[in-house]
């Protein structure tokens, strides 16, 4: 009886751990509720091993603890077959239970429904760009996901290995130059939360963030249409160079209204003319130069070394574009 009191005091309290810490964010996808669900079961399971191999030895201390002056030896103890059986098969039956949960979690959370939008993720250092195939190749630095339809994250990365983590999606996948990854998610709950790069990726990776926007399915198609219309009105004043500048990822860093861009990892680029003024140089000159060696003039408040210095190697009609892009315009 009190081996069994003390058993359940413990239990009560590890459950009470448990239940009032927020271990795990709110989940905002399908997937994350399995993963949940497999997290609950073996918490569930631990627990109750935690609290009788905690009460046997509470228990044990005190009722078989020696005596003062009691030198003699214990009984001996020559094995217990029953025993040893039963800690052997319990342990198999958990185990394998908990092998077969998170495999029927891990299958359901890879099914890609026939009905699912899709979305090319590309990752470099330091910042992600999503692009919609379905939507003439709309490409923005935040992702933004219709409510309750499946999405196929089909993922790339240009340089070295990063890993978008979205931790209310309960998914996390690497990024692996030169093979494509993918992950589905299927957001069940409105609201904005954080893409993190969770694969030190070097001197920017702490920077490497950006958010992902659940959004009610009309006020997502709505978005589309106007981010369509906003590209063609640049596309008709920007030509090539805001081409240059949405695919090689400027805009995932960079503030620059002509091209609608608010990223902030990087220099607001409406304000180059102050920025070559303050690098003592021509503006045009200043901006290639930038380009082509980010280390050569560093804003303040900036740090050296987060943008990359693969430019470099830009086709030379794609570089005269976008430095004709980014001088032009530039009234201060
Ligand atoms: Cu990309 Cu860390």
């Amino acid at each position: 009886m009190r081996l069994v009191a003390v058993g359940l005091a413990v239990a009560a309290v590890t459950l009470a751990v448990a239940l009032f810490v927020p271990w795990l964010p709110t989940p905002a996808s399908k997937q994350a509720d399995r993963i949940d669900f497999v997290f609950w079961f073996v918490t569930g399971i631990c627990i109750a091993i935690f609290a009788l191999v905690v009460a046997v030895i509470l228990y044990s201390v005190v009722r078989f603890r020696a005596r003062p002056d009691d030198d003699s030896d214990g009984a001996p103890i020559h094995g217990n077959t029953t025993l040893e059986i039963a800690w052997t098969a319990v342990p198999a039956v958990l185990v394998t239970a908990i092998a077969i949960v998170s495999a029927v979690a891990l299958a359901e959370n890879d099914h890609l429904p026939k009905h699912h939008l899709r979305v090319n993720v590309l990752a470099q250092q330091f910042a992600w760009s999503f692009t919609y195939p379905k939507y003439q190749g709309l490409t923005i630095s935040q992702l933004r996901l219709p409510l309750g339809e499946a999405v196929q994250l089909k993922m790339h990365s240009k340089d070295v290995i990063h890993s978008f983590w979205v931790p209310q999606f309960g998914q996390k996948q690497d990024l692996v130059p030169g093979i494509t990854t993918q992950i589905v998610i299927t957001p069940k709950r409105l609201g904005t939360y954080p893409v993190v790069c969770t694969e030190l990726c070097g001197e920017g990776h702490a920077l490497m963030r950006t958010e992902a926007i659940v959004m009610r399915p009309k006020a997502f198609t709505a978005w589309v249409k106007s981010e369509q219309q906003a590209i063609a009105k640049a596309s008709q004043v920007g030509g090539p160079g805001l081409a240059a500048f949405n695919s090689n990822g400027c805009s995932g860093c960079h503030t620059f209204k002509p091209a609608g861009s608010k990223a902030t990892t990087g220099p607001d680029l409406d304000n180059l003319p102050a920025y070559a003024r303050r690098a003592g140089k021509p503006l045009a000159l200043f901006v290639r130069e930038s380009i082509i060696d980010p280390n050569a003039y560093i804003e303040k408040g900036y740090q050296p070394n987060i943008m990359p210095s693969t430019f470099k190697s830009l086709p030379k009609q794609q570089l005269d574009a976008l430095v004709r892009f980014l001088t032009a315009g530039q009234t201060k």
